[in-house]
C-alpha cells in the first residue's frame, strides 16, 4: 500500500496555503527551443536591450578566480560610490540579490496581520502576493477615466489604519508618477507611524521628466519615516546579475533589516559587476537618451493607432484597453509572431471584471518597429 504523503499545506502557515497561483516570470528559453523558426523580441520583462557597459565584462571575467571566496556582505565598495552619487550616508543603505529581495523582506519585517497597505492599482503585482502572504489585506487606489492618478483621492484613503503605503514611481505597469505638489499632498497626509516603501526601480528613466518629484528630499524634509527601492537591473543592465538596494530614512532602520535579512546575498561577481557599471556614466546616458527618444516615438505611433497610453516615465509604454481578456488576446496573438508584451488586469469594473493594460518594453528601434507593425494588424 502506497504510504500516505504529508499534505504539505498543513506544514505551512494558512496566509501562504491559501497564495493564489500567480504567472510569474517569462520562459523564453522553453519558448525558443519549442519554436526555433522565430527571433525572440523580449519586450514583456522592461530588461535593457544593449546589455551592460563593457566595463561590466571585465570585471566580470578579471574576478573569475574569486568566486570560491564569500562576497563582502558589507558590500562596501559599491556602497561607498551609490553614498556619494545619492548624498546619502553608507549606513543608509542595504543590498539584496534585486529589490525584490528587499521588497519581500520588508513585507515580512514589518507587516502584521491585520495590516493595511495602500498603493496604486494597477501596480507591480507580486506586492499583492507578499503582502498577503504576511496576512496583510492590499487597498488599491485606481486610476482617473483620463489615465491619470489622483493624488486627493489616494488621500482619501489614508489614515491611521494604514501600516505602509507602497508607491511604485514610475508605476510598474503603467508609468504614472505623482509630480512635488501632488506627493507632497500624499506625504502630508501620512501618519508618522505610516511606512513609505517607494518603489524607484524605473528612476532613472524619469531623468527627462521635468515635473518627477525628489521624493527622498520631500520625505526627509517632513521627516516621515521611507525606503527608497532601487536595482541595477534597468538601467545598468544587471538583471541577470541580480543585484537591488535601498535608501533608509535612518541607518537603524537598515540595520534592522540587515540583522533581520541572510548574512550573504550578492555574490562575488555581482559586486565586481555592479561598481564597474556605475562607473561607466556614459554608457547608461546612451541607454537614456535612446529610451527618451523611442518613448516619444512610440508615443506618438500608438496615438496615431487610436490608442490610449498612460504617460511613463518608464522604460515601457503602457496601453489601456477596455477588457484584460482583450489585453491578454493581444499579448497572445504577439507572442505567436515571437514577440512578448505584458497583459495585466487594470481598473476593475465590477468585483471579478477589470478593464486591460499592456505593458509594452521600450526595446531597440528595430524591435519597435516590428512590435508596432504586428500590434497595427491585432488592435
Ligand atoms: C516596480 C518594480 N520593483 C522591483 C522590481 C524588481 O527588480 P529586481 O530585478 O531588482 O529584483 C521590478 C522588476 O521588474 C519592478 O518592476
Amino acid at each position: 500500500m502506497a504510504k500516505a504523503i504529508t499534505d504539505p499545506n498543513t506544514l505551512v502557515r494558512d496566509e501562504i496555503a491559501k497564495l493564489p497561483n500567480f504567472r510569474v516570470g517569462v520562459r523564453y528559453e522553453e519558448f525558443k527551443k519549442n519554436n526555433p523558426e522565430l527571433d525572440l523580441i523580449r519586450l514583456g520583462s522592461n530588461e535593457n536591450p544593449y546589455g551592460p557597459s563593457p566595463r561590466v565584462l571585465d570585471a566580470i571575467t578579471s574576478n573569475l578566480d574569486k568566486i570560491h571566496l564569500y562576497p563582502d556582505n558589507t558590500c562596501s565598495d559599491l556602497a561607498r560610490e551609490f553614498a556619494s552619487l545619492l548624498n546619502v550616508k553608507v549606513s543608509q543603505l542595504v543590498f539584496d540579490c534585486g529589490a525584490e529581495s528587499i521588497m519581500l523582506s520588508l513585507m515580512n519585517v514589518c507587516l502584521r496581520p491585520g495590516d493595511k497597505v495602500l498603493c496604486l492599482s494597477p501596480t507591480f503585482p507580486v506586492l499583492n502576493i507578499w503582502a498577503a502572504a504576511a496576512g496583510a489585506t492590499v487597498i488599491g487606489i485606481p486610476h482617473e477615466d483620463d489615465l491619470s492618478f489622483s493624488a486627493e483621492r489616494f488621500c482619501l484613503s489614508i489614515d491611521q489604519s494604514i501600516r505602509m503605503i507602497y508607491l511604485c514611481m514610475p508605476n510598474n505597469p503603467t508609468g504614472s508618477y505623482f509630480s512635488k505638489s501632488e506627493l507632497s499632498l500624499i506625504i502630508e497626509s501620512v501618519d508618522p507611524n505610516t511606512l513609505f516603501v517607494l518603489d524607484e526601480a524605473y528612476v532613472e528613466f524619469s531623468g527627462n521628466k521635468l515635473d518627477y518629484p525628489d521624493a527622498i528630499a520631500l520625505l526627509t524634509e517632513a521627516g516621515k519615516p521611507f525606503i527608497s527601492l532601487r536595482t541595477m537591473s534597468k538601467a545598468y543592465a544587471l538583471a541577470g546579475m541580480r543585484v537591488g538596494y535601498g535608501i533608509c530614512y535612518h541607518e537603524d532602520f537598515a540595520a534592522l533589516l540587515k540583522r533581520s535579512n541572510t548574512v550573504f546575498n550578492v555574490g562575488v561577481l555581482t559586486l565586481k559587476a555592479a561598481v564597474a557599471a556605475l562607473s561607466d556614466k556614459v554608457h547608461l546616458d546612451n541607454y537614456l537618451e535612446a529610451i527618451y527618444s523611442e518613448r516619444r516615438r512610440l508615443e506618438d505611433e500608438i496615438a496615431r493607432m487610436g490608442l490610449r497610453a498612460f504617460e511613463s516615465g518608464g522604460n515601457f509604454i503602457c496601453l489601456s484597453l477596455p477588457s484584460f481578456e482583450k489585453a491578454l488576446k493581444i499579448e497572445q496573438d504577439m507572442q505567436q509572431t515571437g514577440i512578448f508584451i505584458k497583459g495585466q488586469r487594470g481598473r476593475s469594473i465590477a468585483s471579478s471584471d477589470f478593464e486591460g493594460v499592456l505593458r509594452i518594453t521600450i526595446g531597440k528601434p528595430a524591435e519597435n518597429n516590428q512590435m508596432l507593425k504586428i500590434l497595427k494588424t491585432l488592435v
